[in-house]
């Protein structure tokens, strides 16, 4: 016992000193009066998600999950320390009663403390359901529950109680700082062509102020909804210090401004930074320009159409610890490459060797990624992003086995995750082109394919890309055609069935990759690479404790430590 609550005390003092835990990046007051305090954090790969909670009490705690929001049918946890130690459950409760303790333990408890009047109480489960007395956590809202009693006697808690709809997996959280304003970075009177597709490039200038601002909320504004497929705003270099407008990829001054700050695209909605970052404007030295793209997918070719679409900006005086910024990751949007057709799921790739980082920065350091988002286009099934250290996989960023691009959205990861300096990130996309006839190369119309994943992170770095694209020389060579138009034509010419699909897909991901990391200005290293194997990361099985009967304290290392004193 003596050994238990040692470690039990090392436990929660290593984690009450931890000041920002990159595992709990969210957190909501249950309660209008702040007694209840939810922090939490998911894996979404492996399928757990981690809460804390703390509650200005001494006496017991519950919490739950309830699909109406009253007690019936409730999943619910209690736990609290009393005067004969802690004592922590899974129950489910069949109406306004007790509720009564799972056969099935499935909260694992992580650590259980009380001090000041406070219990704080950390723990961790699936995503899913384990058992029919659990309810499963979904991508959409749901009606959390909280109790509390003034003593560790669990008995009616009177109006020590409540509910609140969270959406715990997609959680954006709506934070209006004082001195909270916002401007807007848009199109103007823009007459669409009557073209299917088409990029219309303004670059611009930030409203200026006299100090650094943070912005915390991105909005979309899209005046015609059927017709912006996607929106992007980029920074541009110092170099650029006019206004323009024109179709993008058609006049160099646009095309130097690279660093990508913000994105929307079909389906996505708002984008709210974490609470410990904002995306820095205001206060360098001269006026900074910003290009912002609008891609405008005009399938019946309407001519006359005027758009105002771009994005709202909420800024703020009040800053933040960290400045954040967007790293474009994947394979370089080029037509160097096509994906054959029929082909039910062929897959790309492209390499982000951060090892080169310090070829283009001075003072390069690791990244903090917050959210993530994915980028194909039309034959987009697919999305995984595999982290890589030290030769070996240790993680995804983020995962996406239903790509849909009509939803794309920057999505939190549901923690922070270190990418550190010599780390690779390898960005894989699945394309489905079976009902297609011919070729799809890459390119940025819609018919055409990119494979990109845009990372949020702090601290910022002046970095804007760093991506990889397949040796085409050695391609070509590989595949027997060393001239460019005789490659061309036998790709076109080729019989793609299974077997040359297949061989095509294997060559272009053995091959040698120019990997390249581009700074925000015009450094630019070029290296090479391997595209690593990724594995599948196995889903984490059912939670459930090492029996403590009396005592359902359930972290793996109090079952180690219990293991070793009992042994
Ligand atoms: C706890 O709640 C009581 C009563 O609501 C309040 O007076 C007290 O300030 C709270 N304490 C803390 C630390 O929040
Ligand atoms: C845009 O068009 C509207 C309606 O025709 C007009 O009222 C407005 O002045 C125009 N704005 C600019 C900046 O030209
Ligand atoms: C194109 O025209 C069809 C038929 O008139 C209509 O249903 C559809 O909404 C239009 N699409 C766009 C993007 O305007
Ligand atoms: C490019 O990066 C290197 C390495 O940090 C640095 O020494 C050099 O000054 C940079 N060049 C430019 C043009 O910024
Ligand atoms: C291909 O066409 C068939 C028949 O029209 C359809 O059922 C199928 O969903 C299509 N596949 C894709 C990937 O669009
Ligand atoms: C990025 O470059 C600008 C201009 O050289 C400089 O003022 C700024 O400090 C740099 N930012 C970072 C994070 O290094
Ligand atoms: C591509 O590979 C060829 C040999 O196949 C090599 O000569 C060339 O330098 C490589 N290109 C790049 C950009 O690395
Ligand atoms: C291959 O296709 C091209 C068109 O892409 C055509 O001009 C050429 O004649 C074809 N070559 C052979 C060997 O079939
Ligand atoms: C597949 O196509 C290749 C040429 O691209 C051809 O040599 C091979 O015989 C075909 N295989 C089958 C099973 O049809
Ligand atoms: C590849 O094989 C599958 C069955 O394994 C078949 O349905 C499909 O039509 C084949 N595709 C091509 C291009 O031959």
């Amino acid at each position: 016992m003596g050994q238990l609550s040692l470690v039990l005390l090392l436990l929660s003092a290593q984690w009450s000193c931890a000041q920002e835990d990159p595992l709990l990046p969210f957190s909501e007051h249950l309660d209008p009066e702040n007694n209840v305090r939810l922090k939490w954090g998911f894996d979404e790969i492996r399928g757990t998600i981690l809460f804390e909670l703390t509650v200005n009490t001494s006496g017991w705690v519950g919490f739950g999950f309830s699909s109406k929001g009253g007690m019936t049918g409730a999943d619910i946890i209690i736990g609290g320390v009393g005067p004969k130690g802690s004592y922590f459950t899974d129950r489910h409760a069949g109406g306004n009663s007790m509720p009564t303790v799972d056969q099935q333990q499935n909260y694992k408890l992580l650590s259980l403390k009380e001090s000041d009047g406070k219990t704080v109480m950390k723990f961790q489960r699936s995503i899913e359901s384990c058992d029919e007395n659990d309810l499963p956590i979904t991508n959409l809202p749901m009606k959390l529950i909280y109790a509390y009693g003034q003593s560790d006697d669990i008995m009616y808690h009177s109006n020590r109680r409540g509910t609140k709809e969270v959406n715990l997996l997609k959680y954006m959280p709506r934070v209006n700082p004082p001195n909270s304003k916002y401007f807007d970075m848009t199109m103007v009177n823009f007459t669409v062509p009557d073209k299917q597709t088409y990029y219309h490039c303004k670059t611009m200038k930030a409203p200026t102020f006299d100090r650094k601002q943070h912005i915390y909320r991105i909005e979309p504004f899209i005046t015609n909804i059927d017709l912006v497929h996607h929106l992007l705003l980029y920074r541009c270099p110092p170099s650029v210090t006019e206004l323009s407008e024109a179709e993008c990829y058609t006049t160099l001054m646009a095309d130097e401004c690279m660093e990508n700050t913000a994105v929307w695209a079909v389906g996505g909605g708002d984008f709210e930074l974490p609470e410990m970052a904002g995306l820095p404007i205001g206060g360098n030295v001269g006026d900074v320009f910003y290009r912002l793209e609008v891609h405008y997918n005009n399938p019946n070719k309407s001519a006359g159409r005027v758009d105002n679409s771009g994005l709202r900006f909420y800024y703020t005086s009040e800053l933040r610890q960290h400045d954040a910024a967007v790293l474009v990751t994947g394979l370089v949007v080029a037509p160097g490459y096509a994906i054959p057709p029929k082909a039910k799921s062929f897959l790309t790739y492209g390499l982000c060797d951060t090892a080169y980082i310090p070829q283009v920065l001075e003072t390069p350091h690791d990244l903090q990624v917050f959210s993530l988002m994915m980028h194909t286009h039309l034959a987009g099934r697919k999305v995984r992003v595999g982290h890589f250290r030290g030769g070996k996989q240790i993680d995804f960023l983020a995962v996406d086995e239903n790509y849909d691009f009509e939803y794309q959205d920057v999505t939190n990861l549901g923690k922070t995750k270190t990418v550190k300096l010599g780390d690779k990130l390898l960005v894989e996309c699945t394309y489905n082109t079976e009902n297609r006839t011919t070729l799809t190369w890459g390119g940025l119309s819609t018919s055409e394919e990119m494979c990109l994943a845009f990372l949020y992170y702090y601290p910022a770095m002046n970095l804007s890309g760093c991506m990889s694209f397949p040796n085409v020389t050695t391609l070509r060579s590989e595949m027997g055609s060393p001239s460019l138009n005789a490659w061309r034509n036998m790709m076109y010419n080729m019989t793609w069935n299974n077997t040359s699909i297949n061989q095509y897909q294997q060559t272009l991901k053995r091959i040698d990759q120019l990997v390249i990391i581009a700074d925000s200005f015009t450094n630019i290293s070029r290296n090479t690479g391997t595209i690593p194997d990724l594995k599948v990361v196995p889903p984490a099985p059912c939670m459930s404790g090492c029996a403590i009967k009396s005592l359902a304290l359930i972290s793996p290392l109090l079952c180690l430590a219990v293991h070793w004193a009992s042994s």
